[in-house]
């Protein structure tokens, strides 16, 4: 250990140390420019970089991930436990670690891996993994490396367990050993994914499924950010039986299904059709009128907005409904047809954090997001 407590850590190859994000085919340049702002931002307040250091993330259109450089290992460590993948918008997964391997045509790449693994920070800090996991991006190339990647995993595994660096008896809390392939398998990033601090879909696809009596596939965005945005408990608090909601931009109902399947309340607002047994149910009261004018003439626990407008607006309705005591909780939809589209979103932020700023409020772009980001508000997490 040095002076300061941190572990001594003896960097032994090539690799440089970096953190990455895995984000939506296209976003690389605002996953990018986040990472940077919020790692230098980190990095400042520690005291590790001064102010003139400028960093950057190396990004690459359609790549689907994002990564940033550091200048050692020592600022690796100081990221990791700092370093909130809830404090990110577009990124769909974090993780941290060194690269890149090249790998190039290596028939074995399996042996390379491990022995640069069991080389670098993994072996020399002392860190141990729980298991091992093979991902890759989301996109093209992605996709034509599934095959590639289970068939690399036994190998992987028996390597890296024999080196020590994966625990037999695969304890919880521990890190997950990551080898991220892209450019066809080409190149590797060896990485760790906190349990802590991570996406609950390794590579931050949310695997969910469509269920038959959904409306919309729209439903599979409001499902997905209630996992994202709250964890078991809340969602249990948050999401009981008996609440009510303002659907606004609710037809054909996708996202009306997710919360009468909770049984709560709905109010419906579109001049389109709602779903027939969605309106069976008795539950959905369908109000046919602008979601700009309607406001409910008692409070509801939830807002929940979908319409098709400008971001502006939207969160400027949201703003109103949170400071004039309408609902306790929100989750809107920001579409982003524009080319600035982390400014925008940042600046939706800022006017919906303003209407009080005692509120909870997060943002992210869901894996069912398109040209989207998906914010949640709420008064309170718990009882
Ligand atoms: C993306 S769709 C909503 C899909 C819905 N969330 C679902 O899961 O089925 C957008 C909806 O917003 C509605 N809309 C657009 N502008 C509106 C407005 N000013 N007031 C009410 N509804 C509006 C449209 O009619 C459309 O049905």
């Amino acid at each position: 250990m040095t002076e300061s407590g941190a572990p001594v850590l003896k960097h032994l190859n090539p690799l440089t140390p970096l953190v990455m994000v895995y984000c939506r085919e296209g976003f690389e340049a605002d996953a990018g420019q986040e990472l940077a702002a919020k790692v230098s931002e980190i990095l400042s307040l520690t005291g590790i970089i001064g102010a003139k250091r400028q960093l950057q993330a190396v990004t690459t259109l359609n790549s689907a991930f994002v990564m940033l450089p550091l200048a050692s290992a020592e600022e690796l460590m100081g990221l990791r436990k700092k370093l909130r993948l809830s404090s990110l918008i577009f990124a769909r997964q974090l993780a941290f670690g060194f690269g890149p391997l090249n790998l190039g045509d290596a028939r074995d790449r399996a042996a390379p891996i491990a022995a640069a693994a069991l080389d670098t920070l993994f072996a020399t800090a002392g860190i141990q993994y729980n298991r091992m996991v093979v991902t890759y991006p989301d996109n093209n190339d992605g996709k034509e490396l599934t095959r590639f990647s289970k068939l690399v995993h036994p190998a992987l595994t028996k390597a890296l367990t024999k080196g020590g660096l994966i625990t037999k008896n695969g304890a919880r809390g521990l890190p997950i050993f990551n080898v991220f392939f892209y450019d066809r398998a080409k190149s590797a990033l060896l990485t760790w994914i906190d349990p802590n601090n991570s996406s609950q879909w390794i590579d931050g696809v949310a695997r969910l499924k469509l269920p038959p009596a959904a409306p919309s596939r729209s439903t599979l965005k409001l499902e997905e950010a209630f996992h994202v945005f709250m964890n078991k408990d809340q969602r249990d608090y948050l999401l009981r039986p008996g609440l009510t909601a303002v659907d606004l931009g609710a037809s054909p109902g996708g996202w009306t299904y997710q919360l009468i399947k909770r049984e709560m309340f709905v109010t419906a607002v579109d001049n389109g059709p709602m779903d027939n047994a969605l309106m069976a149910t008795g539950m959905v009261n369908h109000k046919e009128a602008d979601a700009f004018h309607y406001k409910p003439k008692t409070p509801v626990d939830w807002l929940i907005c979908d319409v098709v407008e400008q971001p502006s607006r939207v969160a400027k309705l949201a703003a109103e409904w949170i400071r004039e005591g309408h609902c306790r909780y929100v989750i809107l939809n920001l579409k982003l047809p524009m080319k600035q589209r982390r400014q925008e979103v940042l600046k939706c932020l800022e006017v919906i954090g303003a209407a009080n700023e005692n509120w909870h409020l997060a943002a992210r772009q869901l894996y069912h997001d398109r040209r989207e980001v998906t914010v949640f508000a709420a008064s309170r997490l718990a009882p």
